[in-house]
């Protein structure tokens, strides 16, 4: 049989996975993506409820910051959010973001108080989000976010033992994840986003040994995504030999030959679909009935998506026939 026959069979795309106490239907994730709505509100969870039906097993929320849950976000305004996808039958994620010092202080400036408040901020943000029903949550440690540049020797200048050798500078990561695993049931689950870069002040052999400790620390499932959209999703392969739990790949994954080749070769078990699910979050159940021609293809112009959030607009997509569906 060609590789060609062997790839365009789709099945191992929608393998379920458990992971502890969740069963993701499929290996097809929603990747978190800031969307400029209420996600309290009905335009929000109607966004995240579409995306669920479309077939995804699991469902990252987008981006939010910690702080948030210590100025009124609670459980109770997230429950029917974590419903609404539940019952569409995929599990729910949220990504955690710190932002309360944000990219205007220098991490050298960051004092022991403000490092402990942000340590507190992620478990409370944790609870309450185990309390909503979320089945996890993802410290997002990517892109160059804080996380990331404290992991960073070009942007985490610190002395003191959050800076410098590296397991200074993995420190803070680590001790989110242990506080949020203190914090939540041993079944909740801990993802945590992280960009492996060679050029970034840190060799993808440090991205290797942090992935390790983070798994070490609790973590359950590690979602690796590249600095930006041009680069390619390979970057999951080394961290996925190197550790003992699902790994997640992004980027460009909506070419379905490109995503049952990655969970082929054992490069990731999951794959995340950004914006090829915002022009057709139909693309699971399509893809799994044999309907490619039916896919509404990404056209990867980042105008209403990338577009629209640079203008603090909700993000759409160019392909929509409708604003809003
Ligand atoms: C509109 C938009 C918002 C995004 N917001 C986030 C975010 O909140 N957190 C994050 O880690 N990545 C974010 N991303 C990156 C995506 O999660 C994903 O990694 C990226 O789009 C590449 O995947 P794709 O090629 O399938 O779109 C965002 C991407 C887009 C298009």
């Amino acid at each position: 049989m060609s590789q060609q026959q062997v790839r365009s069979d789709y099945s191992i795309l929608f393998r379920s996975l458990q992971v502890k106490s969740v069963t993701l239907r499929n290996r097809i994730v929603v990747p978190p993506m800031v969307t400029k709505r209420d996600i309290t509100g009905p335009d929000g969870i109607q966004w995240y409820t579409r995306l669920a039906r479309g077939g995804a097993g699991l469902v990252i929320v987008e981006a939010t910051p910690v702080d948030w849950f210590a100025s009124g976000l609670s459980a109770g305004k997230l429950r029917k959010l974590v419903d609404a996808v539940h019952q569409e039958g995929a599990a729910i994620a949220i990504q955690l973001l710190s932002v309360p010092f944000g990219f205007s202080v220098a991490l050298q400036d960051l004092s022991r108080m403000d490092i402990e408040r942000i340590r507190a901020y992620y478990a409370t943000a944790a609870r309450e989000c185990q309390n909503a029903g979320f089945d996890g949550v993802e410290p997002h440690g990517a892109h160059g976010n804080v996380l990331n540049q404290f992991f960073s020797l070009l942007r985490n200048l610190r002395q003191d033992d959050y800076g410098g050798a590296l397991p200074n500078r993995m420190r803070l990561g680590r001790e989110i994840v242990q506080g949020i695993r203190d914090e939540v049931d041993e079944e909740f689950l801990i993802l945590y986003r992280h960009t492996p870069r060679e050029d970034g002040g840190y060799t993808i052999d440090d991205s290797i040994a942090f992935a390790r400790a983070l798994v070490d620390d609790g973590v359950d499932i590690m979602d690796i995504s590249p600095a930006s959209d041009k680069e390619p999703a390979d970057l999951a392969a080394p961290i996925k030999q190197a550790v003992d739990c699902p790994v997640i790949a992004v980027n460009d994954m909506d070419d379905p030959e490109r995503a049952v080749a990655t969970l082929q070769d054992n490069r990731a078990d999951l794959i995340a679909i950004g914006r090829g699910l915002i022009a057709d979050s139909e693309w699971p159940r399509k893809v799994s009935e044999g309907r490619l021609d039916e896919v509404v293809k990404c056209l990867k112009c980042d105008e209403k998506c990338h577009g629209n959030l640079s203008k603090g607009l909700p993000i759409e997509c160019v392909q929509w026939a409708e604003p809003d569906p």
